[in-house]
């Protein structure tokens, strides 16, 4: 990776733990610690473009609409970011549409993700929301909205608009049956196909014994 880049990147990690080190709702720093891992893992051996993998990775919840007035306003502060650190023009509209893609929103505006390493970001943000880390995440996530952990007379919630699914009634467990088990058969590159099997398995061994405790046969 040429000399020019390293700084930038460096200069994106110090950027985004200060914007994101308060947060509680699953978009903390460690997130996207282990969101730019995953990708640049992915990147390595799928034999994409590392510096567009990492630094869209690392600034890929900036823009998130929970935490901006508005999504618009959230991917002006990174298009902004970039101009301030001289990403060219490219490898910046290229960031840009990525993190605009990436949001998977309810499920309701699934859009395409045409480059590889789009496809890539997306795989790993995607990762961090299963297997044992993801079942933590939801749990604060659940939490931090004043939801429960599990309701017995909650039927997950098939079509929903965005506002149903960010402010409804809902619980953690149902959230497995809205998002979670849903992601394994949304990954791109087999790099991260293979990885979400065993996170997903992990999910149904989670549910399982979940279920046989709170009916108390075990
Ligand atoms: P979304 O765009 O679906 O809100 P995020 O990536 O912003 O997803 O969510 C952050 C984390 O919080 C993820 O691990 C996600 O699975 C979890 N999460 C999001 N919505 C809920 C919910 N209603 N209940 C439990 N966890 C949730
Ligand atoms: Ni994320």
């Amino acid at each position: 990776m040429p000399d020019t880049r390293k700084p930038i990147l460096q200069a994106a990690r110090d950027f985004v733990r200060q914007e994101l080190k308060d947060d509680s709702s699953g978009h903390d720093w460690w997130h996207i610690v282990r969101v730019a891992n995953n990708a640049v893992a992915i990147a390595e051996k799928e034999g994409a473009d590392l510096f567009i993998c990492e630094l869209a990775a690392l600034l890929h919840d900036i823009a998130d609409g929970k935490l901006n007035e508005s999504e618009e306003a959230g991917l002006q502060k990174v298009e902004q970011w970039l101009i301030l650190h001289e990403v060219s023009e490219i490898d910046r509209n290229h960031i840009v549409d990525i993190i605009s893609k990436l949001s998977f929103k309810g499920g309701q505006t699934r859009e395409d993700m045409p480059s590889l390493e789009g496809k890539i970001v997306q795989d790993a943000d995607r990762l961090d929301a299963i297997g044992a880390i993801g079942i933590a995440r939801a749990m604060v996530y659940s939490g931090h909205t004043g939801r429960p952990i599990h309701d017995p007379d909650l039927q997950p919630r098939e079509m929903m608009t965005l506002e149903e699914y960010r402010n409804g009634k809902s619980s953690a467990i149902m959230h497995f049956y809205e998002k979670l088990l849903k992601l394994k058969d949304t990954m791109h590159t087999s790099a991260a196909k293979e990885l979400a099997e065993g996170r997903h398995q992990f999910l149904e061994v989670y549910l399982n014994e979940f279920y046989d405790e709170w009916e108390a046969r075990k």
